[in-house]
């Protein structure tokens, strides 16, 4: 079997259809919403690999250095053949687990973007002889079939994107991953942490003003996709912190009243001066809160690793 397999998982055409009835719910809602995951065209992925850069945009660095600690305790812990990666982008981080899973069989990176898979996937069968790469070109937060690969499965989700999700989704979330496991089987999950309010805010609106720009791509995006006349510049970039629910929300504040034509979906959108449209919810999380939301999922909290300056936490459950 050849060591790189591709697999699509969604028709050509659905990534248009899930824009289309998400701008189109959220824009004619209240308040107005866009879901996070339309900011990652080419240029906003450009720009997301930017902020991971940025000083105040410690997560990927702090991740990371757990990785680098943890990979051979995840190793040894999960014995895994298969590791599945949800999100897996380039695949940069992954390369410190692979290297430590020594037993390793098959690696399944699942992404919507077929580009950042075929790039990371043919680099990596090329760099691991011996390795099985099965790419999945899916949503994975629509339903996944994963490949028949040998087991014990670790499932990767990294970054800290399960604090996208509202805590309904993210309850479904897990409700799904614990589906694809079989007893044994392991997740492996990225969370960011609750702390103090100017660390986390200026994580999102950094000086640079790179976070701003990606704020503003959706519009972009959505001007393109569905030629609407979004002025990215008559909206300010917006992150503040709700204490009440621990997350950050990232929001563009109309500068003046205006309204805004969407002609593939037949529609026109009014903005009140000031009035905000909410683009993203990035949760923080502690120890106990993710313990029993694993657990209401059927998935025992084995492993809590954080960095050294505890801003953010890599957990491994086990499925029960
Ligand atoms: C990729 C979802 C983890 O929420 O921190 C970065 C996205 N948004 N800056 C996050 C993001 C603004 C990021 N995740």
């Amino acid at each position: 079997m050849s060591p790189f397999l591709l697999t699509r998982t969604l028709p050509e055409d659905a990534t248009d259809a899930a824009l289309r009835a998400d701008v189109h719910h959220g824009l004619t809602g209240t308040p107005k919403t866009l879901p996070p995951k339309w900011f990652y065209d080419a240029h906003g992925s450009e720009l997301f690999e930017q902020i991971t850069e940025l000083p105040e945009y410690y997560p990927t660095r702090a991740e990371r250095e757990i990785l680098i600690a943890r990979s051979g305790e995840i190793a040894a812990a999960t014995h895994a053949r298969t590791l599945v990666e949800l999100g897996s982008g380039s695949s940069e981080k992954t390369r410190y687990l692979l290297d430590a899973l020594t037993g390793l069989h098959t690696y399944v990176p699942v992404d919507v973007s077929e580009s950042a898979l075929t790039q990371a996937g043919q680099a990596l069968v090329a760099e691991r002889p011996g390795l099985q790469v099965h790419a999945l070109i899916a949503d994975f937060t629509a339903g996944l079939t994963l490949p028949d690969t040998p087991g014990p499965r670790l499932l990767a989700f990294l970054g800290g994107t399960i604090g996208n999700l509202l805590p309904a989704e993210r309850a479904a979330f897990f409700a799904a991953v614990r589906s694809l496991l079989s007893p044994g089987d392991a997740l492996l999950l990225g969370t960011d942490l609750v702390k103090d309010e100017k660390v986390l805010v200026e994580a999102y609106d950094d000086a640079a003003g790179v976070t701003a720009a990606f704020n503003k791509n959706v519009l972009t995006v959505v001007n393109r996709e569905l030629h609407a006349d979004f002025d990215p510049g008559a909206f300010d970039h917006v992150a503040l912190w709700d204490a009440a629910n621990e997350w950050i929300e990232m929001r563009l504040r109309s500068r003046t009243a205006q309204t805004v034509k969407i002609p593939a979906l037949d529609l026109a959108v009014d903005f009140a001066e000031g009035e905000e449209l909410r683009t993203e919810v990035s949760a923080k999380f502690r120890k106990e809160g993710v313990r029993a939301e694993l657990a209401a999922a059927g998935l025992d909290l084995a492993h809590w690793w954080t960095d050294q300056e505890g801003r953010f936490a890599l957990s491994l459950s086990v499925a029960r």
